[in-house]
């Protein structure tokens, strides 16, 4: 392997609580960053704060606080809220730290020192909200901007512009030429149906420090302060730059950053997405990037947008999911469950209490909870939870699962591997049922049965923790330990069918998801 499997999502803007969105993206690129490493791909999961802007400064003068004390406080509640979710990011960037600024100006010079640049007056509108300019063509007929863009003012004054036009023609070509740059395929039409239809306005990266001043200096300007999109996008390449990553061109790369002996970063596997940001990752970002001489990410990842009950989500109208009360409520295992196997990557989605609550109650109490629990109930009743001799009746059927899942797994398609892998769980439920142990336990001549049915259950039991480490790492590390098994079951090479020795104790069986009255 010539360099580390690098995922990152988008970093969100510090101004307000986690929601359903955020939690919904961080989770996903949590499921992928875990499968590569069950999968024995060395990963570097990055995920961050977007802290600089009009937006996060309005919001700090609102509550009459500075906007770093601001940015400060919430960071906090925003790494708990990633530590709730159980992610395993390998790091994580404020885009206030001297780290990544120090990188936003050693870009900035190189770009400006090669004529990437130009200073003029600045005649358009601009919406803080969603941190974008926008021009006449954003007008709706009525001559009224989106209600999305909240309030939209109208801006006059000098600045300076990265020459995007240069760049439309090259861009076009290497999305037609690398069919997976942007996906899904839908997303990827969008994107060059965008480019062929438009003549590319040239990108406005500065704001006057007289009127914002929350941002990065331009360093050979200090009156202006960077756009904070041309800052926040940098992210993804200033943190491997901080860390002396050899993927990065030297001249963006800190003197004093330490190469290390690890294998390369950059350039990114996957930068994990919602669709409303799609423009900035797939068209301004693989432009700076050029410009920049650096490589292109392998893969702009879009994922789509949660509603509740079929209405967009809204903090005004009350119309919210918080993560957080669900998971108090039912688990970690059981939100980031629903979410995956929900929504796939790419489309929309909608949550309901009943659709969640459903899924809770068949697939994880019913199906995988309650499959785990009576076969270590029985193993333990019947045998004092000693494994008998090993048997491949399931084997085949396993492999199966086991082979798709990988494949499945190495191609990102989650919703689809959480769907094999439920394959297993209710073929193991159904064999329960078929076999019927409670019954073959009554007769001693049925013993050698017993043995293997019971060898069977547990045997799929203990591929399935390996298979759903990834998705459910605490379900599948208590399904380890009630097996009487050491560690946690992180690598996919452990799911082969007859790695369970007979002979072996198992521990305490106990219900892995708590049947609930509603
Ligand atoms: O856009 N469903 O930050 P952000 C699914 N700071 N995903 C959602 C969502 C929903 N209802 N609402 C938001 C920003 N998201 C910038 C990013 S990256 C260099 C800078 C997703 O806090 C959204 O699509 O507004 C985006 O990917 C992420 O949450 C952060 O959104
Ligand atoms: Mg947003």
């Amino acid at each position: 392997m010539s360099k580390r499997f690098y995922i990152t999502t988008a970093i969100d803007y510090v101004n307000g609580q986690p929601h359903l969105g955020h939690a919904y993206e961080k989770v996903v690129a949590d499921v992928i960053a875990r499968a590569h490493r069950s999968l024995e791909q060395e990963t570097f999961f990055l995920t961050g704060l977007d802290e600089h802007g009009q937006k996060v400064q309005q919001a700090a003068v609102a509550q009459g606080k500075s906007p770093q004390a601001y940015c400060d406080e919430l960071a906090a509640v925003w790494q708990a809220f990633a530590a709730k979710l159980e992610l395993t990011n390998d790091d994580f960037v404020r885009t206030t730290e001297a780290r990544h600024k120090q990188v936003v100006q050693a870009i900035l010079s190189k770009l400006h020192a090669e004529g990437h640049f130009y200073k003029e007056v600045y005649r358009g509108f601009y919406s803080a909200r969603e941190e974008t300019f926008l021009t006449h063509k954003d007008r709706r007929p009525d001559g009224t901007f989106d209600p999305a863009y909240g309030e939209v003012v109208e801006l006059d004054e000098e600045n300076y512009y990265f020459r995007l036009k240069d760049h439309q023609q090259w861009l076009i070509d290497y999305i037609e030429q690398n069919p997976t740059f942007v996906a899904p395929a839908y997303r990827r039409n969008e994107v060059l149906g965008f480019l062929k239809n438009n003549v590319l306005e040239d990108l406005c990266i500065s704001r006057p420090a007289a009127r914002l001043n929350w941002g990065i200096p331009l360093p050979f300007a200090p009156d202006f302060v960077t756009y904070v999109w041309f800052d926040a996008l940098s992210n993804y390449i200033t943190i491997p730059a901080a860390q002396g990553d050899p993927g990065v061109p030297s001249s963006l790369r800190p003197e004093a950053s330490a190469a290390g002996s690890l294998l390369p970063l950059w350039p990114a596997d996957i930068h994990l997405v919602g669709k409303d940001i799609l423009k900035f990752h797939a068209v301004y970002w693989p432009i700076m990037l050029k410009a920049m001489g650096a490589p292109l990410p392998k893969q702009v990842l879009v994922h789509g947008w949660w509603q509740k009950d079929g209405q967009r989500m809204s903090k005004s109208t009350g119309n919210v999911v918080d993560p957080v009360a669900i998971i108090n409520e039912w688990g970690v295992d059981a939100f980031r469950f629903y979410v995956v196997r929900e929504l796939d990557i790419g489309p929309d989605g909608n949550w309901t209490e009943a659709g969640f609550k459903a899924r809770y109650s068949a697939e994880l109490a019913n199906g995988l909870g309650n499959l785990v629990n009576r076969s270590l109930s029985m193993l333990k009743r019947y045998r004092n939870g000693v494994v008998p001799k090993a048997s491949s009746e399931l084997a085949p059927e396993a492999e199966k699962v086991i082979a798709e899942t990988r494949a499945l797994l190495e191609q990102n398609q989650l919703q689809g591997a959480l769907q094999s892998i439920w394959s297993l769980v209710t073929r193991a439920n159904q064999y329960v049922d078929h076999t019927a142990p409670f019954k073959l336990a009554k007769d001693p001549a049925k013993a050698e049965r017993l043995d293997e049915v019971l060898y069977n259950l547990a045997e799929v039991c203990r591929i399935l923790a390996v298979l759903l480490w990834p998705f459910l790492p605490g379900t599948a590390s208590k399904i380890n330990a009630q097996l009487g098994l050491p560690g946690s079951p992180d690598k996919l090479s452990g799911a082969r069918w007859g790695r369970l020795v007979a002979g072996q104790t198992i521990g305490d069986p106990a219900p892995l998801f708590p049947r609930k009255e509603s």
